[in-house]
């Protein structure tokens, strides 16, 4: 009997050791793996750092997408006008701005303090071209082009009907070649609306300035949706 209970602890005590073994060898496992997987993941980053590259490119400002602007004017005597301009964008809300050096349209905007801005699509792009490689100190570009122009009726300036989408606006202010205007409407030609009234942008194909390749490039597909995907992270 005495025989039978010391050999039931000694029994109990010997599995007590062996769950003790078994539960820290899980432990020395667990941590040998978290080792392991973090030495692979710091081998990967030495090697992705390795293979990661970057080259300066200098100072030389590249910028994308630019957008293809028409900036059109009327002369002294009401002769519409209309040049390319890359180098603009949104100054604030409801404000435009463009870079601008001396040309026949920039005489024009100290004139009439007014001007239309278009933006170029697929099916001008040549005469976008022609309106930003040519004078209209040289040649007239609306009669050379053939384009229509519809006088703005908010402000003194052309609409070229070409192009669906204009801005009509005033100048704010003009200096140093840094012109800044207010929009004072905005117009589409109705064949760029679709069945909700909303502007169609696959419709209109705007185009934008490559200035890596000098060349003009239609706005690609829809990709995702503002002010919401990010949430998603
Ligand atoms: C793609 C492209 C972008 C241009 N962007 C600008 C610009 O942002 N600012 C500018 O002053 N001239 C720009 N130009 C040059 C004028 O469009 C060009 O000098 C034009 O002949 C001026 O016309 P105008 O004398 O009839 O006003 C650009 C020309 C091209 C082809």
């Amino acid at each position: 009997m005495i025989i039978l209970k010391v050999n039931t602890i000694m029994l109990m005590e010997l599995k007590g050791t062996n769950i003790t073994w078994f539960a820290n060898s899980l432990i020395i496992l667990k941590s040998f793996i978290q080792f392991v997987s973090s030495l692979i993941s710091d081998i990967k980053e030495i090697h992705r750092r390795n293979i990661y590259m970057r080259k300066d490119l200098g100072d030389k400002m590249q910028f994308m997408p630019l957008p293809v602007l028409m900036l059109a004017t009327y002369d002294q005597d009401g002769k519409a006008n209309v040049m390319n301009a890359a180098w603009g964008g949104v100054y604030d809300y409801n404000q435009v701005y463009v870079s601008l050096s001396k040309h026949k349209t920039t005489d024009n905007l100290e004139l009439k303090k007014a001007f239309t801005l278009s933006f170029a699509t697929k099916k001008t792009e040549k005469i976008s071209d022609y309106f930003g490689v040519v004078s209209g100190n040289k040649e007239d570009k609306i009669a050379k082009s053939g384009v229509h122009i519809t006088p703005s009726k908010h402000v003194d300036a052309p609409i070229i009907e070409e192009y669906p989408l204009t801005l009509e606006c005033t100048v704010e202010s003009f200096e140093d070649g840094n012109l800044i205007g207010n929009v004072v409407n905005v117009s589409i030609d109705e064949d760029y609306l679709d069945e909700n009234g909303k502007i169609d942008v696959d419709k209109m194909e705007i185009i934008a300035f490559d200035m890596f390749n000098n060349t003009y490039r239609v706005l690609g597909e829809n990709v995702g949706k503002a002010f919401k995907d990010g949430f998603d992270l």
